[in-house]
């Protein structure tokens, strides 16, 4: 039986070596936080309730950026050592039973299969705490493990601390643990800050409890990589490569068609379906699902929007929170700017923007056109060039086109605005008053013949 387990997550520090205002949890990989990808990883293994996170540099922000409702968090003020971060979670942390795992929230790397050997054998054994540890070609940096003769361990020994015997270990920590909970709380205390820094090392916990008469294990992992903690912007890049690179396998095992892959940027939480066919260069974002059968062109970027079943995106468009019906074409070169809903079978073509719009089903705007804060009904055609004039310089106002309705070209039409059921409105006009339904509304100048005019005008040149 699964034992209960407390995830807590260590993200008070800065990370000075990012060189950046932002805490080092904050920085993105893959699309999501450092430590979304930790939380995400904790969250196979216990429930939101038992995860808290330690937080210090911009704690708000760093509370704020967590997705997950239910995570707790704890605010460590002043950076004391690892030791310290946990010891200040006593109040929220020391009545929960089973285990007290610890990770860092600049890991993302780590995988929950792990996690759960590292439970597994910390339930198998009577150890009081199990350490996860690899064997470093070199470990310089980190905590050396140092194993008694039967092979559990004795202490760790961090680099500043350690002979020159001690460093010769390749034996690392990698600074994650599960212990049991009860003997963590009970023994807590003893971890004094009687080293050269003064802080508290969550590391002198093997030490305490061995000399309690408990037993203290680490598991080892293959792969030192596995529990790589970021530093800086090129590990954050190659961190990033590799989650780019796990999605983009996912999806084509999945049954998507990725051209050239390596050129494709896709986040982690995208959804997309079998037979859809995304092309070079293309970027897929945040919570964005894409049906099947689908195309996406070159250079698109597609941001939180949903695209429904055979929607097919030309090269160059860009479309951000917004819905897009079944079989409905994009682009190339549109952009649906913001919170717009075009519905199945519509048309959206080159250089046609749209904000906060509802295009109805099969309806067209295939050229040239600003469409904001419309609602435009079914099977109406929104000629090349059409302009909703939706802001007066101090607010925005509605247009609201029925269905059946045919824009002329090179329409401008000045909002509010209503144009009723099947009406027309000529080419080049001014629409400033509502169009009653089925009616024609011209608003623009007559046009005027001079007959032989511009014959007249060579003659006179010729003078
Ligand atoms: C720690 C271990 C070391 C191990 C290494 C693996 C200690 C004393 N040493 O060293 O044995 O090999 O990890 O990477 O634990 N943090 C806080 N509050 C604090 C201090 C740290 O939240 O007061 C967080 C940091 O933001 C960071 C993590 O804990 O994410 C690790 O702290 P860091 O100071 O980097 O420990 P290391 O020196 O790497
Ligand atoms: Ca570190």
């Amino acid at each position: 039986m699964q034992p209960n387990v407390t995830v807590v997550i260590l993200a008070a520090g800065l990370g000075t070596r990012m060189k950046s205002r932002r805490a080092k949890v904050l920085h993105r990989a893959g699309g999501k936080t450092l430590l979304q990808h930790v939380i995400d990883t904790a969250l196979v293994l216990t429930p939101p309730e038992r995860i808290y996170v330690v937080v210090g540099h911009q704690a708000d922000e760093v509370r704020r950026s967590v997705t997950t409702p239910g995570i707790g968090f704890i605010e460590q003020k002043e950076q004391k050592g690892t030791g310290h971060a946990v010891m200040i979670g006593r109040e929220a942390l020391s009545g929960l039973d089973g285990y007290l795992m610890v990770l860092y929230g600049d890991s993302p790397l780590l995988r929950a299969q792990t996690l759960q050997c590292l439970i597994e054998q910390a339930t198998a054994g009577d150890a009081a705490g199990v350490l996860l540890s690899a064997l470093m070609d070199d470990p310089t940096g980190y905590g050396r493990v140092i194993r008694d003769h039967r092979g559990y361990v004795r202490e760790i020994v961090e680099q500043k601390a350690g002979s020159p015997e001690q460093l010769a270990i390749r034996e690392a920590n990698m600074g994650i643990y599960c212990f049991r909970a009860d003997l963590f709380w009970k023994h807590v205390d003893e971890i004094r800050p009687d080293n050269p820094a003064k802080e508290y090392y969550l590391t002198d916990m093997p030490a305490i409890l061995t000399r309690a008469g408990h037993a203290v294990e680490a598991m080892r992992i293959d792969d030192p990589n596995e529990a790589l903690g970021i530093n800086d912007r090129a590990q954050l890049a190659e961190v990033d490569a590799l989650f780019r690179n796990r999605k983009r396998r996912e999806l084509m095992m999945n049954g998507v068609t990725l051209v050239q892959p390596e050129t494709i940027t896709v986040d982690a939480a995208v959804e997309i379906g079998p037979d859809t066919v995304i092309e070079p260069f293309a970027l897929i974002l945040g919570n964005t699902k894409i049906g099947s059968d689908c195309s996406v062109g070159s250079y698109c970027i597609v941001q939180d929007s949903v695209l429904e079943d055979e929607v097919s995106v030309r090269p160059f468009s860009l479309i951000n929170t917004s819905r897009v019906g079944r079989k409905a074409e994009i682009g190339p070169y549109a952009r649906l700017r913001m919170e717009n809903d075009v519905e199945a079978g519509a048309h959206v073509g080159n250089f046609v923007e749209l904000k906060k719009t509802r295009l109805g089903a099969g309806s067209k705007a295939n050229h040239l056109a600003y469409l904001g804060d419309s609602t435009i009904g079914a099977k109406c055609n929104i000629g090349a060039g059409t302009i909703t004039c939706n802001y007066d310089g101090t607010a925005k106002h509605p247009t609201r086109i029925a269905d059946g309705v045919f824009v002329g070209s090179n329409s401008t039409l000045v909002a509010p605005l209503e144009i009723a059921e099947g009406a027309y409105t000529a080419a080049g006009s001014v629409i400033t008053d509502n169009v009653p339904a089925d009616a024609l509304a011209l608003g623009r100048a007559r046009q005027v013949i001079r007959e032989g005019w511009a014959k007249k005008r060579r003659e006179l040149g010729k003078k």
